[in-house]
C-alpha cells in the first residue's frame, strides 16, 4: 500500500531520516521499532504530510503522494492519529468523534439557510455512527463525558475511534502505549486487530512495548540512525545481529533499565 523510497529529512546538517526505504503491505499491521532518536516519528510525519521531505518519494497504491498535505491524505484514507487538542477537552467524547468527517453540510452559510433538514439528518447519522464506533471500542459508557476528564488510555481509544469516523485505509499510530495501563493497552490492541480483520484497515504502529508489538505486528521494521536496518517477524529481527547492536549502541541504558524493571 505504501512504498517509501530513499527518503531523507534533514534538520540543518542533522539527518533524522537518512535514506530510508520500506514497504507497508496492504492488510498488514506493520510494526516500526528502533532506539530513541532513530527517526521513526520524523518518518511518520513526512509520510503523513506534516513535514516535507528533503528528498525521496512516497507512493500510496502506486500514486505519488510525496509532500501532500494532511487534509489531502485524509481524503485518500491515510490517517495519523493525534492527541485530542486541548481546546476540545470541554466537548464530550461523542462530540469529538462527530467532529471528524470533513465537509459537513452545516459548514456553509448556504446550508445554514436552505438546508436545515439536511443538517439535522446529517447530525443524526453522525451521532449514530459515533455511537457505533464507541460500542465497537467498548467505551459507550464514556459517550457523554468531557474529553478532558477521561484517562490517558481512554483518550488513545477515542483517537483510534476518530479514524473510524471516516473510511480509513491506512492508519499510522505513534506510541499508542505510552503511559497506558496494561488492561487498556490490551483493549487498544484488540481494537486494532479487529479493525484490521473486520474492516480491512492497514496499520503502521510505532511502539516501545515489545509484547504489544509481538502480539500485533507482522512484519516488524527496525530503524536506526535514520535508516531501515531490518524487516522480518518479531523473532527474526530480535535475533538479528545488526538490530541487537543498534539497541546496544544507542539504547544500552534503556535496556539495562528495562531489564531491571522487568527482572
Ligand atoms: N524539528 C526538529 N528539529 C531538529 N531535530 C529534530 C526535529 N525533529 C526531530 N529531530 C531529531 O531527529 C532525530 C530523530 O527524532 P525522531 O524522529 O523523533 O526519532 P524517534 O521517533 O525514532 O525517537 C532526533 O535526534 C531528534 O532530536
Ligand atoms: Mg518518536
Amino acid at each position: 500500500m505504501i512504498v517509501v523510497e530513499n527518503l531523507h529529512r534533514h534538520f540543518g546538517g542533522f539527518h533524522a531520516v537518512d535514506g530510508a526505504s520500506l514497504t507497508i503491505e496492504t492488510g498488514s499491521i506493520t510494526g516500526l521499532i528502533g532506539p530513541n532518536g532513530a527517526g521513526k516519528t520524523t518518518l511518520f510525519n513526512v509520510i503523513a504530510g506534516r513535514l516535507p521531505p528533503t528528498s525521496g518519494r512516497v507512493t500510496m497504491a502506486g500514486e505519488d503522494i510525496t509532500g501532500l498535505p494532511p487534509h489531502v491524505l485524509f481524503h485518500k484514507g491515510l490517517l495519523r492519529t493525534f492527541q485530542i487538542a486541548h481546546e476540545f477537552g470541554s466537548m464530550t467524547v461523542r462530540e469529538n468523534l462527530m467532529m471528524v468527517p470533513p465537509h459537513q453540510a452545516g459548514e456553509t452559510l448556504w446550508n445554514t439557510w436552505f438546508g436545515r433538514k439536511r443538517i439535522a439528518d446529517e447530525e443524526r447519522a453522525l451521532r449514530a455512527k459515533a455511537d457505533e464506533v464507541l460500542e465497537f471500542l467498548t467505551i459507550s459508557h464514556l459517550a457523554d463525558q468531557k474529553a478532558s476528564q477521561i484517562s490517558g488510555g481512554q483518550k488513545k481509544l477515542v483517537e483510534l475511534g476518530r479514524t473510524m469516523m471516516v473510511d480509513a485505509k491506512i492508519v499510522f499510530l505513534d506510541e499508542v502505549g505510552a503511559g497506558v495501563n496494561r488492561t487498556l493497552l490490551n483493549t487498544i490492541g484488540d481494537a486494532i486487530i479487529r479493525l484490521n480483520r473486520e474492516r480491512g484497515y492497514t496499520f503502521c504502529v510505532i511502539e516501545h512495548d515489545m509484547d504489544f508489538i509481538a502480539r500485533l505486528c507482522d512484519p516488524v521494521i527496525v530503524m536506526a540512525e535514520g535508516k531501515v536496518l531490518a524487516k522480518g517477524t518479531v523473532d527474526e529481527v530480535k535475533n538479528d545481529e545488526r538490530v541487537i547492536e543498534a539497541y546496544l549502541g544507542t539504547g544500552l541504558k534503556n535496556k539495562v533499565k528495562d531489564e531491571a524493571a522487568h527482572g
